[in-house]
């Protein structure tokens, strides 16, 4: 069977402490979009693995692979396999042979395209590593896919064609010469045909390339699990995000089907786990209606910190939650949670199960508050609305929750749902029955092990 593992909100929902959690019964994890723009870090053993684009099982010795939906950086791909090698283990990962490689260029461009965005402040904010540019070409029938690394005469003709398409854009459009660039080779065929067509050879040494949709439904017919793991988040999808500031990719649970080549029916006859954050954080600008305060620079229209109470609540959540960005240390922006957001995100996954994490970070406050619906132009609404332009003008309404106290949360995982605070039991009743959906798993702290489990799907 299946176990597919969803992001409800904006990502960073804390999908990979579930994933891990769940993964112990998987015999395969596969990731069915996305690429190096993920980010989990995995604690085995006492050694700590930061991830980016290896599924997370691949750590604890279940097959890894990347299925035809995910655009593929082999250069990351292979440095992480270098690097957990390096640690002493030997992870199996295999890549579907019709996923996208994500070639230098893309990652200039999506530089480029963010840098002149930002001239009319439309940047995204994306994470710089290509995926929009890579799943453009993939669209434009012009993309490079990871079974053409194997063949020097296909990658020589894709590369050839594309190339140069790139190399004017980058220059007559953008006005940037390419040999000023960090990585002028990014745009010479020859050498992009030498770094690649070597990954290739790689790929088919290692015996890594897999038609993913055989090789997933033959793990399925020998009766092994199988977790499909999304990345990123429903309102960061490109269909049913809060479009344009989105990833390029379906992390919703119909993109497991089509990024696996596993169908519809067999995605739909497993599990889909809602993974929830008891608030919400966001990074960088675009609508949050139940935004705490405000981070002056990406909070549209609050351009000075203040320091009133809404602040003070919103530091409190920051500092506990640890919602700084990991590079840049900047703080992200918080909010109560938002249950027009995850009505939306219910109907478009189909969830079968809640795993609500973080709930330990909310302790500590007086009041705990949730955005039960919206007003927008004097109506009340319980679901988000289709453009970014009315999210943005929409109100929340809020209800209040009495706050919970800290306690010991090892010992609350330990044992079990009852001995979770009252006040929280009633906080996350409330959001299981509005959205009609049951509790599977309920996170206290950051390890996996400080997770209450009241479901297992598999
Ligand atoms: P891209 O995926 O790099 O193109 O970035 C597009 C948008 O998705 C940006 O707003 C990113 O911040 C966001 N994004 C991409 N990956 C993640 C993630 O793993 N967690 C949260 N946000 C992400």
């Amino acid at each position: 069977m299946t176990v597919t593992i969803v992001g409800s909100q904006l990502g960073d929902e804390g999908k990979g402490g579930v994933v891990d959690l769940y993964g112990d019964a998987a015999d395969v994890v596969a990731r069915y979009q996305g690429g190096d723009n993920a980010g989990h870090t995995v604690v085995h053993d006492g050694e700590t693995y930061k991830l980016s684009l290896v599924p997370s099982g691949a750590v604890r010795g279940k097959v890894g692979v990347l299925g035809n939906g995910c655009v593929v950086n082999p250069r990351t791909l292979f440095d992480e396999i270098e690097t957990l090698r390096e640690k002493g283990l030997d992870p199996d990962v295999r890549v579907a042979e019709r996923a996208h490689v994500i070639l230098p260029f893309h990652r200039v461009l999506d530089g480029i395209e963010e840098d002149v965005k930002s001239e009319s402040d439309q940047e995204v904010g994306t994470t710089g590593r290509g995926i929009g540019p890579t799943y453009e070409d993939k669209a434009g029938r012009r993309g490079v896919r990871i079974r053409d690394l194997l063949d020097p005469d296909v990658l020589r003709d894709r590369l050839e064609y594309v190339v140069p398409q790139k190399r004017a854009l980058v220059e007559d459009v953008y006005g940037v010469d390419v040999s000023d660039l960090e990585d002028p080779e990014a745009f010479d065929v020859d050498a992009l045909h030498e770094e690649f067509g070597e990954f290739g050879r790689r790929l088919a040494e290692e015996d890594m390339t897999v038609n993913a949709s055989a090789f997933l439904s033959d793990a399925i017919d020998d009766g092994r699990n199988v977790m499909l793991e999304g990345a990123q988040g429903t309102i960061i999808d490109i269909d049913h995000g809060n479009y344009p500031y989105v990833t390029s990719s379906n992390p919703t649970a119909g993109g497991a089907a089509v990024g696996t080549g596993l169908s519809p029916g067999v995605v739909g006859d497993g599990e889909i786990v809602g993974i929830v954050k008891a608030y919400l954080s966001r990074v960088g600008s675009g609508p949050l209606p139940t935004e705490l305060g405000g981070v002056p620079g990406d909070t549209p229209g609050y351009d000075e910190e203040g320091d009133g109470p809404e602040e003070e609540i919103a530091t409190y959540i920051r500092d506990e939650g640890g919602e700084y960005g990991t590079v840049t240390g900047r703080p992200r922006r918080v909010g109560w949670l938002d249950m027009p957001m995850l009505r939306h995100s219910t109907r478009v996954n189909g969830f079968t199960g809640l795993a609500i994490n973080h709930v330990d970070v909310l302790s500590g406050l007086d009041e705990v508050k949730v955005g039960y619906a919206y007003e927008l132009d004097g109506e009340e609404l319980e679901t988000m609305p289709s453009t970014t332009e009315e999210w943005g003008r929409c109100e929340a309404k809020l209800r209040t929750f009495d706050g919970w106290p800290d306690v010991d949360w090892s010992e609350v995982a330990e044992e079990g749902y009852e001995a979770i605070p009252e006040n929280a039991r009633t906080y996350l009743e409330y959001v299981s029955d509005e959205l009609d959906v049951p509790i599977y798993a309920v996170g206290v702290g950051p390890g996996r092990e400080e997770t209450v489990v009241l479901e297992d799907p598999y």
